[in-house]
Parts: structure tokens; C-alpha cells; sequence
């Protein structure tokens, strides 16, 4: 960590991911979820192979690439910061761990599951930059390969419950540390030309100079854009869906069917590269 005696600091644009120690203490582990998630629907909609290998962009800290590879997967895994490169080789072995970015990622060899979690996509605003991702996720694979993304939904902000949950009221909340309270301030806005959900945050703490202002977005996609923009990168969608998933509620493996009628505030993509 990164944590001077005055607190952490700010290097890009979001305080978490600046120092994951930070990061990994305000997104408690999810436990197996996401790696269950992952296992269940390659084995749902993957063609039976042998060893499997996979790439995970946006690894953040590694947890989950830890955990697919505890499970059998041979993983690389990548992520935009440096920071938390470091951290995740240092804590999480048994994962090869590289400093990369979504829209110019490649592998030595093809791997057989691309896992993009955490709206890690939504961090990319333009089509351009999109498609040029998902291209990129798509040449990492072998034909047929599978991606699995998870991220926020922008339908839900076309829901009442979407539009009270996420822009009706600043949020606070309290992350307790290394015997500080670190405090956010959140608001959401709607940048509609944009297509983006705005967020700026203000961290304080005790014996901090001045407010750490953060801001940062996420873009809005719709399922009918995210198909289509799938099929520019070279996929064929299998499954889109809102639940269940390692972040609803409840949570993978919920009983029942994938929903989709998309109602909820998470998306779930399984979708297949196209052979050529
Ligand atoms: C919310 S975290 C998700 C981490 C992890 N996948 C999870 O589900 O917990 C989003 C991650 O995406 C990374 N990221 C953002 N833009 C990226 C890009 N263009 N290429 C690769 N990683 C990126 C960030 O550094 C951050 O670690």
C-alpha cells in the first residue's frame, strides 16, 4: 500500500484503485461468487475442452483470477494500473499478472474464456474505444472462445427504481482502516448527451489537507448497443441477462432461470467469438 502518514494518495482518477489495499478493504471479497459465476457458465455454454485458459481484464487486485486458477484455469490477468499490478503479483500467485489496457490486450497463445468483471468496460466512454476492446478481447480467443462481462445496467436508469436508487440523493459512507474513518461523499448525475453516469466523490478523513475530489464516469449501454456493438467486435451473443449474478441479490447461483427482462441493476453478457 501506498498509505503515507498523512493518508493515500491520488494518482489517476480514483482514489481505490490508487491504492488497492484501500480498494480491497471498502469492496470486501465477494467470496466465490464471481469465480463461481464464472465457472458455471463456461461450463453451461462453453464446447467441452480440455485445461482451460482465460484472461481476466480489469483484474483490479487479482482476487478473482486467484480464484480461477486455484480452480484449474491457467490465467493471465490484466488491468490499466500499475498499482494495482504490484499489489495483485504480490499477493496472488499462481496468475501471470501484466500491466494492459482492454482495447490493445493480446495473449501469447488463444485462451478459451475472456472475463471482463466489475464494469471494467463502462470505463471505456466512446463506441470506438468498445469496440476496439472487445476486438481485441475477441483476437485473444480461440474460435468459438467465450467473454463473460459483468457490469452496471444502463437500462435501469430507465426504471423508477433505477432513477430514486442512484441519482436521487448524495450518499455517504463510511470505510473504517487502519484506525481512520475515511469518509465519500457520492452524487450521480446523468450526462445524456454523453451517455454517461456521472460520479463525483469527495474523500476526507481525519488529518487530511483538503477533500480528495474524484471524478470519474461510466457508460451508459443499452442491450440492444451492446449487442450490436458484440457483433462489430466478432461475437455472437448467447445470454444477456439482469439476474441472477455474483452482485445481485439474490445472489449466484439464484434459483431459477436468467432473467431478462433486464430490470435489475446489473448486465451479464455470455457471448461466443465468431468462427472465420
Ligand atoms: C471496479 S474495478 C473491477 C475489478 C475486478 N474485475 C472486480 O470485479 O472486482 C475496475 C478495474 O478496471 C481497471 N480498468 C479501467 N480501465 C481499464 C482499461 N482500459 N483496461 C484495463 N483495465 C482497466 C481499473 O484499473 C480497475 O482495476
Amino acid at each position: 500500500m501506498t498509505r503515507s502518514d498523512s493518508g493515500p494518495e491520488l494518482v489517476g482518477e480514483n482514489l481505490l484503485t490508487d491504492n488497492p489495499a484501500l480498494y480491497e478493504h471498502a469492496f470486501p471479497d465477494t467470496g466465490e461468487r464471481n469465480a463461481r459465476f464464472v465457472r458455471d457458465l463456461v461450463e453451461r455454454f462453453a464446447e467441452p475442452s480440455g485445461r482451460r485458459a482465460l484472461l481476466d481484464v480489469g483484474c483490479g487486485t487479482g482476487r478473482d483470477a486467484a480464484r480461477l486458477a486455484a480452480s484449474g484455469y491457467a490465467v493471465t490477468a490484466v488491468d490499466i494500473s500499475e498499482r494495482m499490478i504490484a499489489y495483485a503479483r504480490a499477493h496472488r500467485p499462481g496468475v501471470r499478472f501484466e500491466v494492459g489496457d482492454a482495447r490493445t490486450v493480446r495473449t501469447p497463445v488463444a485462451v478459451d474464456v475472456v472475463t471482463c468483471l466489475g464494469s471494467t468496460l463502462l470505463h471505456l466512454h466512446d463506441d470506438s474505444d468498445i469496440v476496439a476492446a472487445l476486438t481485441s478481447f475477441a483476437r485473444c480467443l480461440r474460435p468459438g472462445g467465450l467473454l463473460i462481462l459483468e457490469m452496471r445496467s444502463g437500462a435501469f436508469l430507465l426504471t423508477e427504481r433505477g432513477r430514486r436508487e442512484l441519482l436521487a440523493a448524495e450518499s455517504v459512507r463510511r470505510v473504517e482502516w487502519e484506525s481512520r474513518t475515511y469518509t465519500a461523499r457520492t452524487a450521480l448525475r446523468l450526462d445524456l448527451p454523453e451517455q454517461l453516469l456521472r460520479r463525483q466523490r469527495a474523500w476526507t478523513w481525519d488529518g487530511c489537507a483538503a477533500p480528495i475530489e474524484e471524478r470519474t464516469a461510466w457508460r451508459l449501454l443499452f442491450p440492444r448497443e451492446l449487442r450490436y456493438l458484440l457483433r462489430l467486435g466478432g461475437f455472437e451473443t448467447l445470454a444477456l441477462f439482469d439476474a441472477p449474478g455474483p452482485l445481485t441479490e439474490p445472489p449466484w447461483p439464484g434459483a431459477g432461470k436468467l432473467a431478462t427482462d433486464l430490470v435489475g441493476d446489473r448486465l451479464h453478457v455470455v457471448a461466443r467469438r465468431v468462427r472465420s
